[in-house]
């Protein structure tokens, strides 16, 4: 193999198949003739080799724990940036200048009302449906009522859908937690930041104010951050295949929000609380350890391992250390987070863990900081929809402009009855 050509020797013949570089990571071997030549396909289901496009938005080096949002380490933007400069550089690829950030910012804030229609549409839901039940509904049915925003081939609609869709979110996230408490929507206002004014809408009663405590705000935007983007997850696929096909940007960021639902994905954060609940207390945890490292026990560690993170995911640190702070400033002494603290030691120094290199990920401490605020455990999953939202459009806008890109189309490995002949019933 040259430096830059892979070569496959198959059925007796030879062939040679580019090698292409990114800016930083692993080399990928171009193999769309492999099957024109070969009349094979590759084979990986997971796709634990596959590099499915081409993107500058987010690194991850899994060996080595880094994640980098167009360049920037996640530790200095959850510690030095908003959520909205983020946002921002997401989307368009460097940080703003104060003016740029300001008018980004104003656009947001006008946009995060909805259709007043849409309160109707919530009141379809049984009161107790999941929060993620009504935000895969409401957000799938957004393009009913916005439809001046869903050509795809209008770089103007698809910037309108795109703030549309970074600026409802909220609100709509808000109005599902309202609708399952039962109490009543709450409007969004001009004059509150992106994230207080979800907190507002979120916690606010008719009979009594809410003011954002600014330690809230600050912990819920550094949470938006570390959830924004991470390169070609299982959701994140989703939403670049279902915009392969030229679906509207708003039924894309449905089908991200269905996948994301899953407990082995955006799922996790919750199940995870629920498993810290379950353990309860310190003395347990070795029981729980057991039935992780048992084959026949499906019970695994939720917040534990990560597909690409074969060291500590970098969210996870900040995550963790954003807990400490807040519960020390809300003055909550949960004992959860001692739960969490110690399985995390007994983890991290059992060899099953270590040999197979399962660290806690972003999903581990979230849950702990998100109930000290107030938020019920079904509202997890939402608020992490809510933030990669940002991060869905983003690579949603990313692959539209690619030359590249195609409708997504994968092939199989068929293992099912080769052609036979129809047996009438009367003959079987
Ligand atoms: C997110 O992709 C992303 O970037 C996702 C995400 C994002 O920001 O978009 O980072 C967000 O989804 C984080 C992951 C949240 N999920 C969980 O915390 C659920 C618990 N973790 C897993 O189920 C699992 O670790 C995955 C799904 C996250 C990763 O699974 P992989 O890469 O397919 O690895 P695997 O299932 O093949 O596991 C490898 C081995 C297996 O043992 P063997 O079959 O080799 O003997 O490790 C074991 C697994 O049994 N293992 C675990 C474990 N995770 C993996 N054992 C116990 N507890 C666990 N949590």
């Amino acid at each position: 193999m040259s430096d830059n050509t892979a070569s496959l020797n198959v059925g007796g013949n030879s062939y040679d198949y580019a090698v292409m570089d990114g800016s930083v990571g692993p080399q990928v071997i171009d193999v769309r003739k492999l099957y024109a030549n070969t009349g094979m396909f590759t084979y990986d289901p997971g796709f634990t080799s596959t590099a499915s496009c081409e993107s500058g938005l987010t690194y991850i080096d899994g060996d080595e724990g880094v994640l980098l949002h167009r360049g920037y380490p996640i530790g200095q933007l959850a510690e030095q940036s908003s959520f909205m400069e983020v946002s921002y550089l997401l989307l368009n690829g460097e940080l703003p200048s104060k003016q740029e950030l300001d008018e980004f910012t104003h656009t947001i804030t006008r946009h995060t009302m909805v259709h007043e229609q849409l309160t109707t549409f919530y009141r379809g839901f049984r009161r107790d449906a999941h929060p993620m039940a009504i935000m895969c509904g409401v957000v799938g049915a957004l393009s009913a009522f916005y439809h001046d925003s869903t050509d795809i081939n209008d770089p103007e609609q698809r910037k309108i859908a795109s703030h549309r869709l970074i600026a409802k979110m909220p609100t709509i996230a808000a109005m599902a937690y309202k609708y399952s408490a039962g109490q009543p929507f709450v409007y969004p206002r001009n004059d509150l930041s992106y994230t207080a004014n979800f907190l507002r809408m979120t916690f606010s009663v008719p009979a009594e104010e809410y003011i954002p405590d600014p330690v809230v705000v600050d912990a819920m935007d550094k949470i938006f951050i570390l959830h924004a983007d991470h390169e070609q997850n299982a959701s994140t696929s989703t939403v670049r295949l279902a915009g392969s096909s030229g679906a509207n940007p708003f039924a894309c960021i449905a089908a991200g929000i269905a996948c994301l639902w899953g407990p082995a994905h955006g799922g996790a954060n919750e199940a995870a609380l629920n498993m810290l609940h379950e353990i309860g207390t310190v003395d347990r945890i070795p029981e729980y350890i057991a039935r992780a490292k048992n084959k026949d026990d499906p019970f695994r560690l939720m917040g534990f391992g990560h597909r690409v993170y074969k060291n500590y995911d970098p969210r996870a640190t900040v995550m963790q250390k954003t807990a400490k702070d807040v519960l020390e400033k809300l003055g909550v002494d949960d004992p959860i987070f001692d739960v969490a603290k110690e399985l995390e030691q007994i983890a991290l120094n059992d060899p099953y863990f270590i040999e197979k290199k399962l660290y806690p990920n972003v999903d581990f401490y979230s849950g702990v900081i998100l109930s000290a605020i107030g938020f019920p455990t079904e509202m997890f999953t939402v608020l992490f929809a809510l933030a990669r939202t940002v991060g869905w459009v983003a690579q949603w806008n990313e692959m539209i402009s690619d030359p590249a890109q195609k409708i997504g189309r994968p092939r199989q490995l068929y293992t099912g009855p080769v052609q036979r002949d129809y047996v009438p019933v009367s003959a079987r």
